[in-house]
């Protein structure tokens, strides 16, 4: 045991939830459910994390309930799960109680990718893609309707809470980003309007499940759009956001940057984690480039080395920036990533064709 990670190897407790130490595995798309229904393999993938010591699980993004909420984007997306219809309900049932079962908790990431989703492509080619700025009051209810009715089938199957994709530019996020809304109505305008969407899309959810199943929200200044994108200039936008979004139910932040130590404002060292914290009075969880020298995108087109910088983290944690540490590709290449971290063992070097594979 190394112990100057000592204080990662902690339990974690929030509420009704307690993890057996402080690393999560981030979300992060697969591809490997036919039809939106996750099998014995998805089981089996999710399971090896918890049987390694991953605290918590969050599971790839996983389709809302609503026509348009996946499709191609970025990438020629298929075979996405999805968490409704009573077949992908029995898969999550099985992967929730595996990984239950090896003592691990899981959460899904409940995805909906607005205007990235590209028109006309399946599972449902003739659903119209949800665009910030021009979706009406009805389409609004409704896509607000498709989360809650997929959060009530997250704690129905088990799951120890539901995460939502408020990052990256998908469609909450698109709400939130002046960059893609410039609604003039109550959605948008001013910062607090434009997070009235996330909010009302929080509270409804709360009403559903009560005030013991955890909601967590992935907030990030980056987009898919444009990686140098801001939601926030100054602390004091972020601040308008996150209480905002902290009073609607929020019970812990997954602060989305691309490189986990590198500081958010002019004037202070500290990460964007850090000022989340700091702003909303929740517990916050880091990510982005643990384990490796470059970052996810430079990781695609560049020479990447498995690194060890969990003295970094290590520190940055202790001086109180976060309370969660999210591992991206370090756990996709990696089931027992956690443990060699834990023993000081040396870590499998990067391997870019872990992205196709489900081991
Ligand atoms: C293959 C792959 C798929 C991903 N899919 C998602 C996703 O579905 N939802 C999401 O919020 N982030 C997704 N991400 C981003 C990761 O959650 C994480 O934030 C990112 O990889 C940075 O962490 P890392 O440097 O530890 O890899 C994905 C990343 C990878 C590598």
């Amino acid at each position: 045991m190394r112990e100057e990670l000592a204080a990662l190897f902690a339990e974690f407790t929030y509420g009704p939830l307690t993890l057996a130490n402080r690393f999560v595995m981030s979300p992060m798309t697969r591809q490997f459910s036919p039809g939106g229904v996750p099998g014995d393999d998805v089981a089996a993938y999710y399971t090896r994390r918890a049987m390694a010591k991953v605290g918590l699980i969050i599971t790839e993004g996983v389709g809302v309930d609503h026509r348009s909420s996946i499709g191609h984007g970025s990438m020629s997306e298929e075979n996405i799960p999805m968490l409704h219809g009573d077949a992908a309900l029995a898969g999550w049932r099985r992967v929730v109680d595996s990984v239950h079962r090896a003592g691990g908790k899981i959460i899904p990431q409940l995805w909906h990718m607005g205007e990235l989703r590209r028109e006309g492509t399946p599972p449902h080619p003739g659903a119209k893609s949800m665009h910030a700025n021009d979706m009406n009051e009805t389409e609004i209810a409704d896509v607000i309707a498709a989360f809650v009715r997929s959060a009530a089938n997250a704690k129905a199957v088990g799951f120890d809470g539901v995460a939502l994709h408020g990052g990256h530019g998908y469609l909450i996020d698109s709400f939130l980003w002046a960059g893609t809304n410039v609604r003039d109505d109550a959605y948008g305008g001013d910062i607090l309007r434009r997070t009235r969407f996330a909010t009302e899309l929080v509270q409804a959810i709360r009403a559903e499940v009560g005030p013991d199943f955890p909601i967590l929200f992935r907030i990030s200044q980056w987009k898919l759009q444009d990686y140098e994108a801001k939601l926030a200039e100054t602390p004091e936008d972020l601040a308008v956001i996150v209480e905002a979004l902290e009073g609607a139910g929020v019970d812990i932040f997954d602060v989305s940057t691309r490189v986990f130590s590198l500081p958010a404002f002019a004037g202070s060292e500290m990460g964007l984690s850090g000022w989340v914290k700091k702003l909303s009075g929740k517990p916050t969880m880091t990510v982005g480039g643990i384990g490796f020298d470059k970052e996810l995108a430079a990781s695609f087109a560049q020479p990447t080395a498995a690194i060890d910088n969990l003295g970094k983290v290590a520190l940055r944690f202790e001086s109180g920036e976060f309370d969660l540490v999210a591992l991206g590709r370090a756990l996709l290449m990696d089931p027992a990533w956690v443990l060699k971290a834990q023993a000081g063992a040396p870590f499998e070097p990067f391997d870019i064709t872990a992205y196709g594979r489900l081991d």
